[in-house]
């Protein structure tokens, strides 16, 4: 049973937002003080990418993955509030997400992509829809 809305405190850190998320789906925006939580798999999945997921795939802006959905969720956030950010704007908005594999001009390229696909308002695309359009790609 999920309690009444705000009979809780605001989430702690991202960590107890997290749990909250995972204990009570999409009622945890209540129980996290009003505030939402929108994790990777909130973005966008595999028949309507979010541009940021597209961009870092096209632009090559990963290797591993492992801070993938840290880089991705911290660049829509810095969007969110900078729609056309600069390069030192986007390695800013990226602190503290810690990539061992790009040396992050590929992750910078991608969010600047992102950006531009964004601030056109540019249709989202299926995992099938890219790899059809790129399948002839040089
Ligand atoms: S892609 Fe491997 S740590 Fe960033």
């Amino acid at each position: 049973m999920i309690p009444a809305a705000f009979d809780y405190v605001r989430a702690r850190d991202v960590d107890d937002a997290i749990r909250l998320l995972r204990e009570h789906g999409e009622d945890a925006n209540v129980l996290a003080g009003g505030h939402a939580v929108t994790t990777i798999e909130g973005l966008g999945d595999a028949t309507s990418l979010h541009p940021m997921q597209e961009a870092f795939w096209l632009a090559h802006g990963l290797q591993c993955g492992y801070c993938t959905t840290g880089m991705i969720v911290s660049a829509v956030d810095l969007l969110a509030r900078r729609p056309d950010p600069s390069d030192a704007e986007i390695r800013a908005g990226l602190d503290g997400n810690l990539c061992r594999c790009t040396g992050y001009q590929n992750i910078v390229a991608a969010v600047r992509a992102a950006a531009a696909a964004m601030r056109a308002n540019e249709p989202r695309r299926s995992v099938a829809d890219v790899l059809a359009a790129t399948a002839n790609a040089p």
